[in-house]
């Protein structure tokens, strides 16, 4: 939420901001902005709060080259505080002008300080919380500390979770950034001519692989060629680099319309890849050997929680389902936004499963906390390795799908889905619930994804025929059963975030209780009904729609000669194993509301009012 990059170094900042942000953009669009400090020591700040045209919009602004200098920093805001409009906009200045700084996060208390400098005489410019860190920053700067002091001092008087960049016309050479709790990373690294800083690992490639994350309560200097990482008390930290193994060229659209499409179409690598190095097909063996847990530790575990948030909670009610039915542990999936605060029973014989291809959520890194302070052994699934979430949990299950930049989650859900049956299987492997015969049975089945998934993709034109029929409704309903329940679930929320159609997941058992009197000719019925034992009963389901008038899509089975002659629209996926069943009924959910969203005239990479990576609660 909200996306940072700084640079110091020899070049004009001003177009290396502008791309650095580029690559930053899809963590908030609603503005976009740059400070450099120019050639007399004066800070020079261009922001436009144009919602998505606000980069482009910038972009241009600064074409003409009349604003430059060597040292700046950059902002992409999702808002929080504030309508989107240009005032609005990070930077913001200190109103003595000695200061600029950009801010992720949110002020709890940003009233009391806000009425505090107000008393003092300063006058406010914007609506937003972070601009009274501008004005604690430029006063302590106005009275002689560092900017490095000025921040830290700062930020010490501030409730909640921040991370901040800044620039002071006294110090022009460095740019200083902070991280306080988990408001978003902040990433640094140096080549000999420059020193960058962003929010994302991605944005400092061009410059270099060699990387540094700060952590909670650190605080950094970047200057041309230089780092320096402090503690909070100004103690020096040495730190050692890490190579990412990120990719510059796998974040970009290539020759796709959209990013989601290309993630869409990723699918099936990125299935392949979360197998990479655990499936042996060959010896018909699984294993995780990122789960270093003891054997004997596997038999004392009596409860699994798995806990993320939209479409990673979505995979993790696929990994409750099938670690439940394969390991046979009681298992569920809960929001982590609720399971933060429920103060729920959690211990030593809890095993938690976070969920989150940003390893950054807000919510789920705090649930995460929640369950290490209460001595339950954790693991993460997730993509971006690097991220706090790797620092909290005991084990990190990369899902390696590559980095995922459209908004919407495609391929880090089927990666997540893919690392969570991995890890049912080693659960139950590990416990004696399932013996090598059953596991090389398995291992036959899942070796069959990828080409499972690339078949599914070539549903496009199917699905795109009743994407068009699908725009003309307002409202929608989805229903699954079962392992298809999170995938009818997932459905709706597609359609809901990128087609901004109501759209409602239900299990469809639910319906007679009380759903069953929204049917009607308005509204249109999404199932997903693969051959399986529940697939009676969602025929049952599809009945009492198309009985009340409604329309009815139906996803389901190749071979399936019945359920066309119930239901309007069949979009037929292919028989494959039923643990299977949800990697091929979720890829066309996905593509329906791609295409839906494109008839019409949406923009599916960046959905509005949404952002790609939650950095608050
Ligand atoms: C929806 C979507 C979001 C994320 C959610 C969690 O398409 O992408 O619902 O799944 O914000 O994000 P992560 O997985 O980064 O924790």
């Amino acid at each position: 939420m909200c996306g940072i990059f700084a640079y110091a170094g020899t070049e004009n900042a001003v177009p290396l901001l502008i791309e650095g942000l580029r690559s930053v953009e899809y963590r908030g669009y609603d503005s976009a902005g740059i400070s450099v400090i120019d050639g007399s020591g004066a800070i020079q700040t261009v922001k436009r709060g144009d919602h998505k045209s606000s980069l482009s919009n910038l972009a241009e602004a600064v074409s003409d080259r009349r604003v430059s200098g060597t040292v700046g920093i950059g902002h992409t805001r999702w808002a929080t505080h504030g309508e989107v409009n240009h005032t609005n906009s990070h930077p913001h200045s200190s109103s003595n002008g000695l200061v600029s700084i950009a801010h992720n996060g949110i002020i709890e208390n940003f009233l009391e300080l806000k009425d505090e400098l107000v008393d003092s005489g300063v006058e406010f410019r914007s609506d937003t919380d972070s601009e009274v860190l501008a004005h604690l920053v430029g006063r302590a700067v106005e009275s002689g500390s560092s900017l490095r002091d000025a921040v830290v001092a700062a930020a010490s008087r501030v409730k909640g979770n921040t991370a901040v960049v800044a620039v002071s016309a006294n110090e022009p050479e460095i740019v200083v950034g902070l991280r306080v709790g988990n408001a978003g990373g902040i990433v640094v690294g140096k080549n000999d001519d420059s020193a960058v800083m962003a929010s994302d690992t991605i944005a400092l490639l061009p410059y270099t692989s060699e990387v540094i994350y700060l952590e909670p309560g650190e605080v950094v200097e970047i200057e041309q060629g230089k780092v320096r990482l402090f503690d909070l008390d100004g103690s020096p930290i040495s730190r050692e680099p890490i190579v990412t193994a990120q990719n510059f060229e796998a974040a970009q659209k290539g020759n796709y319309p959209h990013f989601m499409a290309k993630e869409i179409a990723e699918q099936p690598d990125a299935v392949q890849s979360a197998m990479r190095g655990r499936v042996d097909i060959a010896s018909g063996t699984l294993s995780l050997p990122e789960l270093s847990l003891e054997r004997e530790h596997f038999g004392s575990i009596d409860r699994v929680i798995l806990t993320g948030m939209g479409t990673s909670l979505h995979a993790a009610m696929f990994g409750a389902s099938v670690i439940e039915s394969l390991a046979r542990i009681p298992s569920i999936a809960e929001n982590s936004s609720e399971l933060r605060y429920r103060n729920p029973v959690i211990g030593p014989s809890t095993l938690v499963v976070a969920v989150t291809q940003s390893g950054e959520t807000a919510d789920t890194l705090a649930a995460m906390e929640h369950a290490r302070s209460a001595g339950a052994p954790q693991a993460v699934v997730l993509e971006l390795e690097g991220s706090q979430a790797t620092r909290i949990a005991d084990f990190t299950l990369p899902i390696r799908a590559g980095q995922e930049i459209g908004v919407a989650s495609t391929k880090t859900m089927i990666a997540s889905m893919t690392t969570l049956l991995q890890l049912a299987v080693v659960l139950a492997e590990g416990r004696g619930v399932v013996g090598s015969v059953q596991v090389e049975k398995i291992v036959e089945a899942i070796a069959e994804l990828p080409s499972l998934v690339a078949t599914t993709l070539g549903l496009n034109g199917q699905v795109s025929k009743l994407a068009t029929r699908l725009s003309e409704f307002e409202d929608l309903l989805y229903l699954g059963r079962g392992a298809q329940l999170p995938i009818a679930l997932e459905g709706a929320l597609k359609m809901k975030e990128l087609a901004y159609i109501h759209a409602e997941g239900y299990p469809a058992g639910e319906m007679k209780h009380g759903v069953n009197a929204l049917l009607g000719p308005e509204m249109a019925t999404v199932v997903s009904a693969p051959k399986n034992d529940l697939y009676e009963k969602m025929l049952s389901n599809i009945s009492e729609v198309k009985a009340r008038g409604g329309e009815v899509a139906v996803i389901a089975t190749e071979g399936d000669e019945i359920v066309g002659r119930v239901a309007d629209h069949v979009i037929l996926v292919p028989d494959c194993p039923e643990l299977l069943q949800p990697f091929v009924t979720l890829v066309p959910m996905q593509i329906l509301a791609y295409e839906t969203a494109l008839a019409l005239g949406r923009d599916p990479d960046k959905p509005r009012n949404l952002a790609k990576t939650v950095t608050v609660e």
